[in-house]
This record gives structure tokens, sequence and C-alpha cells, in this order.
């Protein structure tokens, strides 16, 4: 008798994608050593037009991160001290570290329970009642569209305008309208581990204002226009040609991954949907009319117990996120008392994302969604 080999289903696996398109990454990575151009380049501005026109808007501005394209974003917006920002306190950090190095204080308003996006009530009231807040940054998390119209209604009638974080959500679609070309300016992240991934740290701003584009282009080269005249204080946040080929090459692949990740979701829908666990998949709103799946986040009854048994049986998933940003030491200073935002509260608690990449074959799928259900037989 043979024993069944253990499995390992990682979270992600960034090998088995450069396994398979190691060859066109090499030809890019050869083409700008031979060039010897390293900073922005021939590349980057080509990845910009491509970004422009993938993600529906006029322009697009690389830059360092994603971190960075949320700094630059309020800088070009001229928020800064004695400004608020409104955003969600269930996100990556950056949302709101971005905001607090602007010299801006972050305002958070609760998520919805169900799609973990922003509330749309919730955030035109805080929108009515505080003229401090000098814009809005919605987090279009996991790759699905936060509930966009009422957000930009709500923000068009306080005067302020919309900073999308679509770091997670590259080729979304709200209505039919991409992530980061509905709010005033999109800000992307090409952290490996996102949709498009570049090698290393990456970001990138969409807008459809040409002159806030043209203030991004200097704020990303300290503020300068012209080459050693400065006309305010930026900071040096350009993207790498290596980033930008790595990242053209990717996004020739970008639609077909995100299709596989889709019909990985639609079979752990399948495969866990029938309402007899104790968990929740995730929410599919008609507004979001392309989820791109970037994290596939069920909410689950014994949480921590579900991943310590999958992890046994070798299949990896993460907490994103386990202790929401009003929670944090850093931002003690805000004064958030523990239950101001109880979605976000309970999403920390509950929250598990299960691996969906592209590569992951039916039979990994049916693998991850059977130990669940082993688990909760198990558990009782
Ligand atoms: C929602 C969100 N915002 C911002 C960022 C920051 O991006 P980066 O890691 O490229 O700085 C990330 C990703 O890490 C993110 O997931």
């Amino acid at each position: 008798m043979t024993t069944p080999l253990p499995r390992r289903i990682p979270l992600l696996d960034l090998k088995a994608q450069y396994q398979s398109i190691k060859p066109e990454l090499m030809e890019a990575v050869e083409r700008v050593f031979d060039s010897q151009q390293f900073i922005l380049g021939p590349d980057v501005a080509q990845l910009e037009k491509e970004l422009a026109e993938y993600c529906g808007t006029g322009f697009a501005v690389g830059c360092g991160s994603g971190t960075d394209a949320l700094y630059l974003a309020l800088r070009a917006l001229d928020v800064g001290p004695g400004d608020e920002v409104l955003t969600v306190p269930f996100t990556f950090f950056a949302t709101a570290g971005a905001i607090t190095n602007v010299g801006a204080r972050p305002v958070f308003t609760d998520i919805d329970p169900v799609t973990f996006n922003m509330d749309p009530e919730q955030a035109a009231r805080a929108l009515r009642e505080n003229p401090r807040i000098k814009a809005v940054m919605p987090v279009h998390l996991y790759g699905e569209c936060a509930d966009m119209d009422p957000i930009l209604e709500a923000a068009r009638q306080a005067g302020v305008p919309v900073v999308e974080d679509a770091a997670q959500a590259i080729g979304a679609e709200y209505r039919g309208r991409r992530a980061g070309s509905m709010g005033a300016l999109g800000c992307l992240s090409f952290f490996p581990t996102k949709n498009l991934g570049g090698a290393g740290e990456g970001g990138l701003i969409t807008t459809n204002d040409a002159g806030l584009a043209e203030r991004l282009k200097a704020l990303r080269v300290h503020g300068s226009k012209v080459r050693y005249y400065h006309d305010e204080v930026g900071t040096n946040s350009r993207l790498d040609s290596l980033q930008a080929a790595v990242l053209r090459v990717k996004l020739r692949h970008l639609d077909e991954w995100t299709r596989k990740r889709q019909a990985n979701a639609e079979l752990y829908a399948q495969l866990l949907g029938d309402g007899g666990l104790p968990i929740q998949l995730p929410a599919a709103p008609d507004y979001a009319t392309r989820h791109v799946r970037n994290q596939f986040v069920i909410r689950a009854a014994k949480r921590d117990a579900l991943r310590e048994f999958l992890s046994a049986r070798g299949v990896g998933s993460e907490v994103y996120y386990p202790l929401p940003l009003h929670a944090q030491k850093c931002f003690a200073g805000l004064g958030y008392a523990a239950g101001s935002f109880p979605a976000s509260e309970a999403a920390s608690l509950e929250v598990l994302a299960l691996p969906v990449y592209a590569e992951l074959t039916g039979d990994d799928v049916a693998y991850v969604a059977g130990s669940i259900r082993a688990f909760y037989a198990a558990a009782g």
C-alpha cells in the first residue's frame, strides 16, 4: 500500500507563475540591462500608457510603491497638516500610514460587514458632520470595488476629492467602470503578491486630470519639472525600468490569470456554498461587475483553529487583517476606543484568506474545500 503524498498548497505560488513566463521575462530584463537605463525611461513611459488604457483613465504615473502612490496622490491634492482624510480601519496599514505621512489625520469610518468595504452611509454621515475632512479614501479590498456611486456622491456634496486605494484591485470593475478610474486619483501597488506584481517594489497613480498627472510627475522627482529647479519639495519615488519591463510582460497575461482566479473562486463557491458550514463566502453585490480575486476571503467560525488545521494539512492561509487600524499602537493618539468600529473589529477576528492563485488546480481547490469540511465535521 502506498501512503498518499503530503500536499503543499501555499497561499500563493509565485514560482509557478515565474516558470510559466520565464523566457519572456528574461528577454525583457536583458533588454533593460543592454540599455543600462534603470530609472524611469521608455519602459516606464510605455507601461504608464498601457496601464492608463487598462484602467480606463487618461493618465498614469509610475512611482516607487503603492504606499508612495497614496502619499503622492494626497500631496498632489494639497492635503496636509490640519486636514483630515476619511478612510476605513479594515485595510492594509499603508492606507492610513500615507495619510499620516503627508501630515494629515486619518479619520475612520466602518466597513459594510458583508463586503468588507467602506459603508457608504456611514461615510456620507462623516462627511456631512466633519468639515475638516479634505479627501475620502475608499479601499477596494481583496479585489472587489467599494460601493462607489454613493461614496462619490457624498464626496461631491462635501466638495472633497476621492482617492481610490486600488492597490489590491487592478482591473476590478464597479458597474463596468475600472478601479482607479472613478475618483480624482487611483493608486495601484505592484508588490509581488498583487495580481500584477513586480520583481520588487512599485506603484502607480491613475487619473483623468492632466494637471494632477503633471504635478505627480514633478512630485516623484523632488518637485522638479526642469532638472535642478524645484517648484516645491517632493520626494524620490520613481519606478525602475526593470520593474516596468517585468510588469509589461505580466500585463499581457493579467486577464488570463484573473479568469483563472475567478474560476477558482467559483469552484470554492460550488464546493462550500451549500449553507451547511459555519462560514460565509465572499459577497457578490450587483455593482461589483468584475471581482479580480486578489484574495478569496471567507468568514469562518473557529477561524484560528481552522487555520491551524489547514496548515497541518499543508494548506496556506492568511489573516488580512488581524488588528484594525484604529486599534494600532501608533494610532492610539487618534483616540478611538475599542468598539468604535464593530464591523471592522468582528471581521478581523473572523476573516481567512484561502489560496486562489491562477496556477492552482481544480484538484487543489477541492482539497482545500474538503479540508475545511473535514475540520468542521471533526469540530462538531
Ligand atoms: C490596500 C493596500 N493599500 C496600500 C498598499 C501599499 O502598497 P505597497 O506595498 O506597494 O507600498 C497595499 C499593499 O501592500 C494594500 O494592500
